[in-house]
């Protein structure tokens, strides 16, 4: 059983899988890679999450956030990058695990990345919803009550859970199943239209920098920290910085840890290793080029947004295009809640586009039913049947739990994946010192180790209840593994009759 649990994936075997039969179509350059990347970072943490950040934890200090939650990104890039150009293939960091730390954290990990990829993408449809609805409400529309959000919130100013008198997120359901729809019909497609979105998503950005600029009012940046440079807790004690009613740390490091949502996706490019034409050039390209864009244009945002309106006026829904309405700009409201109604539509799709992959190389492995999860469809070689499953999972979840809530469970989750991939990076360096890198970290074993670290330090700036929802998670994910994939792990089933033919 032990012998199971650590049982490595060899890294021949994972490059020998790639050129079996039932792979996915090879299409995506640098660029578009890229663009998938940027895609896929640029959403809902931007556009929702900067509000209720500078609003409840940090104030102006919201720019050092950005930087903080940037420099944890990055060390956890390079990592990923380095790993994406060795084994390019589908499973991102579930793959890496598995070929360094063994099955049982492969598992760990493979389950952690539903925590990002799809409860992510719940917590998107939602920030969606928002501008859906702040777009709407230009032409005086609004929907029934009722069917605008999730029955409950977190409410900092009480620091208690409240019901919020309404039923379900409409908007966030429609939306998901709409991507859904456009996901199972395949990928070129899916990437096409997301480069067009891409580039309206960003010059929106650029857009917001540049004409917020001169609506700035430095005093707007005074005080600069309300909340202070820290926010550190451990298990519910801050041990640094203020704290809130709900005992929540707040402050600089603090509001990190919640923006840090912003940054989640450049991962995922490399999800996408098994499609892209020469994945060990271009998904590291991708991967950090994404980040370091998304980095520039974040920091630029925070400044702007907090020198045009107090941070404490700033709209907790729909800050970007408040904060434009609120200096007296309405025609800037309108296009930027088009722009992000667009934006955070391309940041579901490249997410709900690397849930089934994650899956289906789980499903390859054994870990998961392949009949269902490992099904390539026929004409539009997308993995549809979990593709589908995942739609229904994320309309679920987007429709009756809040925004605040989903978002904070997803950064502890991805922040512990980001841990084991820095972690992997050092062990693999050992174990296969001579395996080719196409693209190698850089200052090993720094670079990992200041991953490890600044990422716990995030984890610990999340309110405390994050931890107790990420272990339940976690058992949740260990009765799966006990109770079906141990027994039907392809590694351990081919080990053991190479084992039974040896002795015969
Ligand atoms: N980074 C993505 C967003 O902010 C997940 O929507």
């Amino acid at each position: 059983m032990r012998e199971q649990l650590f049982a490595k994936k060899p890294l021949s075997l994972l490059l020998e899988e790639m050129k079996g039969e039932n792979r996915l179509r090879r299409v995506l350059g640098p660029v578009q890679l890229t663009s998938l990347g940027v895609g896929a970072i640029i959403g809902t943490g931007i556009f929702v999450l900067t509000g209720q950040a500078a609003h409840d934890k940090t104030g102006p200090a919201l720019m050092l956030s950005f930087v903080a939650a940037g420099v944890a990104c990055i060390f956890a890039a390079l990592c990923y990058a380095e790993f994406a150009s060795m084994v390019p293939v589908a499973g991102s960091a579930y793959t890496y695990a598995y070929a360094t730390l063994g099955e049982l954290m492969a598992w760990i990990i493979g389950w952690d990345l539903v925590l990002e990829y799809a409860v992510g993408s719940a917590t998107v449809a939602h920030g969606w919803s928002h501008y859906f609805q702040d777009f709407i409400g230009i032409f005086g529309l609004h929907l029934p009550a009722a069917l605008t959000k999730a029955p409950f919130d977190y409410d900092p100013h009480l620091g208690h859970i409240v019901g919020t008198g309404t039923v379900l997120d409409l908007p966030a359901i429609l939306i998901t199943f709409l991507v859904t729809a456009i996901l199972v019909k395949g990928i070129r497609e899916s990437a096409t239209f997301n480069a067009t979105i891409v580039g309206l998503k960003v010059l929106i950005v650029f857009f917001v920098i540049i004409v917020g600029a001169f609506y700035v009012k430095p005093e707007n940046w005074h005080p600069f920290a309300p909340y202070g440079l820290s926010g550190i807790s451990f298990f519910g004690h801050t041990l640094f910085g203020q704290t809130g009613k709900g005992g929540e740390p707040l402050g600089m490091l603090a509001g990190a840890a919640t923006i840090f949502f912003a940054y989640i996706g450049f991962d995922s490019v490399s999800t996408h290793a098994e499609e892209a034409k020469k994945p060990q050039r271009d998904v590291p390209i991708g991967i950090i080029a994404s980040l370091i864009l998304c980095t520039v244009l974040y920091i630029a945002v925070a400044a702007v947004l907090t020198g045009m309106v107090p941070y404490d006026k700033l709209s907790i829904d729909a800050p970007v295009s408040d904060a434009f309405r609120q200096v007296g700009l309405p025609w800037a409201q309108f296009l930027i809640s088009i722009g992000a109604v667009a934006g955070i539509t391309s940041v579901l799709l490249v997410m709900m586009l690397s849930q089934p992959r994650v899956l289906l190389a789980m499903a390859r492995d054994g870990l998961i039913p392949k009949s269902f999860f490992g099904a390539v469809h026929e004409r539009f070689r997308t993995p549809w049947k979990s593709t589908i499953l995942t739609g229904l999972f994320v309309a679920t979840l987007s429709a009756f739990l809040p925004l605040r809530i989903l978002a904070e469970l997803v950064n502890i989750g991805t922040l512990l994946a980001f841990v084991i991939v820095c972690a992997a990076v050092l062990i693999m360096r050992r174990t296969n010192p001579d395996a080719e890198r196409p693209f190698r970290a850089p200052l090993v074993p720094l670079t990992p180790v200041l991953g490890i670290l600044t990422c716990l330090l995030l984890m610990f700036s999340l309110p405390a209840e994050n931890w107790l929802r990420l272990v339940v998670w976690l058992l949740i994910g260990f009765a799966i593994y006990f109770g079906y994939g141990r027994r039907h792990s392809v590694l351990a089933n081919r080990k053991a009759a190479d084992a039974a033919s040896e002795a015969a």
